[in-house]
């Protein structure tokens, strides 16, 4: 019997998914060397975690917390390396990458620190730029999403 193939692709914009799954921002793209191994298994898109200008520790610890109801409070507070750490890592991973997309992710106070984050993620080779947006640097006229607003923009490179 001929095999059914079934047509996943997304399109974003300009950019072509060959399915829907994207990892996420996260513990799993703290290093360039496990966005490729999501890369591998077949995530269309990897996204790194959100990269500040600064290495940042994010909150004190804990940073987790058991609830007796059986949930569990996480609350990270945006720990990181730093973009200029994280950019010299990705270094010798980026080729190495490939049919997947690479999303860094940032987080700035300052249209020129995102400026500067941009800059540092176009030379790592992103294709895709998510930007974690401050509520306070958001339009007073836009609705937070969930406190913040993410925005995708796409770099033609
Ligand atoms: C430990 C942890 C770290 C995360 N780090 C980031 C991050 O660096 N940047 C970000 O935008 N989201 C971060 N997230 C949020 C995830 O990307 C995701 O939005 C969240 O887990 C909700 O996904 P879900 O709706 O599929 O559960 C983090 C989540 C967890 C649990």
């Amino acid at each position: 019997m001929q095999e059914k193939k079934i047509d996943l692709r997304v399109r974003i914009g300009d950019i072509l998914l060959a399915n829907p799954i994207i990892l996420s921002p996260g513990p799993f793209g703290r290093t360039p060397l496990s966005m490729k191994q999501f890369a591998d298994a077949g995530c269309a898109a990897v996204c790194s975690k959100t990269l500040s200008s600064e290495p940042w520790e994010g909150n004190p610890n804990p940073k987790k917390m058991n609830l007796s109801c059986g949930w569990m409070l996480n609350a990270e507070g945006g720990p990181n390396i730093g973009i200029e750490a994280f950019s010299q890592r990705m270094g010798p991973v980026r080729d190495k990458i490939k049919n997947s997309h690479v999303i860094i992710s940032v987080v700035g106070k300052t249209i020129e620190e995102f400026v500067f984050l941009a800059g540092q993620a176009q030379q790592m080779g992103a294709d895709i730029l998510d930007l974690d947006i401050p509520v306070q640097m958001q339009p007073k006229r836009a609705p937070p999403i969930r406190g913040r607003r993410i925005l995708i923009c796409f770099m033609t490179l």
